[in-house]
């Protein structure tokens, strides 16, 4: 084994290490700088106060736009907020959450249907089709496949990011901050900034990989016992973090147990309504 390839190997055995605390099983993980980025991601909630220039903005959305999209469609768009004010107003309608108003670069990433309606009516086309469930999921899934990319290159470059689904909590004030036109709504934001490094952010562990994949055919949910292991593993991070250590089943629950644990969300298809989107 060359030096370079030892050296790959423990930087590969570390981060699978760390992302599952557990010893890594597989003796024979590919390693590379894409891995690398991928694997020790970890979100930022501390952020440096020095903005994110022009170029590094237009290549992350360079990153965004080199996603897959569906049918080519492209049916998202993304407003980049660094006014004090916007932020400190997004971070209220997100419920509070102070890293919205200190990061330095704000993204609110938007299912877009509005580009092929008015496009649509310009050109006397039909677009009924846009009033279907499914193309708001397109929308959806387009915008997050982008955002993700955006993440991965932001993270490349040494930046630091946190999603932000607090901006469906209050859907039409968000868009009024944002002069969002009808058929667009925004799917969730994203912090960026460089990591503050008196607060640095660790690897959140994460399910082993037997809970989430499955050979040929669903394998049913996981063990008991293995949620209970991938709850001590999280419980020793929230020790590690100085945050309350509830592990994972209980937290997760509670996230789920009824319309009063989802910050307002729970009358998101109103709200969708309201923006002009059918959901037929
Ligand atoms: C769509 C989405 C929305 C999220 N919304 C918030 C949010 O509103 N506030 C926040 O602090 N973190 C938010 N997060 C971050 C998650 O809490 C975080 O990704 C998860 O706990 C795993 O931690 P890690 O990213 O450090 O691995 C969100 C993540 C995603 C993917």
């Amino acid at each position: 084994m060359t030096d370079v390839q030892s050296t790959s190997r423990e930087a590969a055995v570390a981060a699978l290490a760390a992302r599952y605390r557990a010893d890594p099983k597989q003796a024979d993980t590919p390693w590379n700088a894409a891995l690398a980025t991928l694997l020790t991601h970890r979100s930022v909630r501390a952020y440096r106060p020095d903005p994110v220039p022009p170029a590094v903005l237009r290549t992350a959305v360079a990153a965004a736009q080199s996603a897959p999209t569906s049918s080519n469609l492209q049916v998202w768009s993304v407003v980049a907020v660094e006014d004090p004010a916007r932020k400190a107003r997004l971070a209220e309608l997100a419920g509070h959450q102070r890293h919205v108003e200190t990061c330095p670069l704000f993204l609110v990433w938007l299912a877009d249907l509005s580009r092929l309606r008015v496009l649509g009516s310009e050109r006397g086309r039909a677009t009924d089709g846009l009033d279907y469930l499914e193309s708001l999921l397109v929308a959806v899934v387009d915008a997050s496949l982008a955002a993700q990319n955006a993440v991965v290159a932001l993270e490349s470059l040494g930046y630091g990011t946190v999603y932000i689904g607090g901006m469906r909590n209050r859907p039409e004030e968000v868009a009024a901050t944002l002069g969002l036109p009808a058929d667009v709504v925004a799917v969730f934001g994203l912090c960026v900034g460089l990591p503050d490094e008196a607060c640095p952010a660790s690897v959140k562990p994460r399910l082993p990989v037997e809970a989430v994949l499955h050979a040929e055919c669903y394998g049913g949910p996981p063990s008991a016992d293995l949620v209970a292991g991938y709850d001590a593993a999280l419980r020793s991070f929230q020790l590690e973090q100085g945050i309350a250590a509830n592990g994972w089943s209980d937290t997760a629950l509670q996230r789920v147990r009824g319309p009063e644990s989802l910050s307002g969300r729970h009358r998101l298809r109103e709200a969708l309504a309201a923006r002009g989107f059918a959901l037929k």
